[in-house]
């Protein structure tokens, strides 16, 4: 097996008009790794995520998905190639079903005459089996966010990328969504990069944290020695 990283983020900058949003970003994620990207509001998280899936371009730098160039990519492409992004609040259609949803992830599999991946999806998530035929918006917040993760994983994603999905949960749900991930690691061997604002959370589930700070890294590492580093929870973790 290969034991270059899975993805690999090479010196990415990305503006918002004149203002720049990331310098230099650097990360490399290997095959079923589980990566936590944090940092306060406006930090630059999302954009780092959305420049990743193309859906805001880089200025610099390029991105490596298993060794191929995925830069300039447009986004559908990176989906078929095995990106996939839940963005902040989930982006469920809550007018249709949990089933319609999932399908519609289905829509940007490589393959899409491959059936199988819906019954695994099922499987992945007894509570949004048991939903299949309601609408989505009769789901609690947690599973609307399950919802969301299994809509990108019906794409077969080598990577998922997930913004914020705690938000709005309350604790109890967050440490679920959170150890579901780790779960799903360890049922598919799926590679994730979780932004969080929730430092302490996202830390004790990944292997390896990364800080930004005004878009550029502040500082990265193993997550247990982030999480025991006072002089790094108290400068940019804030507990
Ligand atoms: N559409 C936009 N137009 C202009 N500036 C933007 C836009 N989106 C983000 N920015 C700026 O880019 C920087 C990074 O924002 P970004 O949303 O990536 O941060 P974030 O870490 O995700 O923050 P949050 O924790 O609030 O979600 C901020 O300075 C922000 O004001
Ligand atoms: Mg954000």
């Amino acid at each position: 097996m290969s034991t270059a990283p899975l993805l690999s983020v090479r010196g990415l900058t990305a503006h918002h008009g004149p203002v720049r949003a990331l310098t230099d970003v650097s990360l490399d994620v290997p095959h079923q790794g589980l990566c936590a990207v944090l940092g306060a509001n406006g930090a630059g998280k999302t954009t780092l995520l959305r420049t990743l899936t193309g859906l805001h371009p880089a200025t610099s730098g390029r991105v490596l998905l298993d060794d191929e160039d995925i830069t300039r990519l447009p986004t559908e492409k990176v989906i078929t190639r095995g990106l996939a992004h839940v963005p902040e609040g989930g982006g469920v259609i809550v007018e249709l079903t949990v089933e319609e949803n999932l399908r519609l992830g289905g829509l940007w599999r490589a393959d899409r005459r491959d059936r199988t991946t819906f019954d695994e999806v099922m499987a992945l998530f007894p509570p949004l089996a048991e939903r299949r035929s309601r609408t989505a918006s009769t789901l609690s917040g947690g599973e609307r966010q399950m919802l969301a993760i299994g809509r990108a994983l019906m794409a077969r994603p080598k990577v998922l990328l997930l913004d914020e999905p705690s938000l709005g949960l309350a604790p109890r749900v967050t440490r679920q969504i959170f150890t579901l991930l780790r779960d799903l690691r360890a049922r598919t061997g799926l590679t994730v990069v979780l932004v969080e604002q929730n430092a302490a959370g996202a830390l004790s589930v990944t292997d390896h944290g990364l800080v930004l700070d005004q878009g550029r890294v502040a500082t990265e590492g193993p997550s247990d020695g982030l999480l025991a580093d006072e002089r790094t929870r108290h400068a940019y973790l804030g507990f």
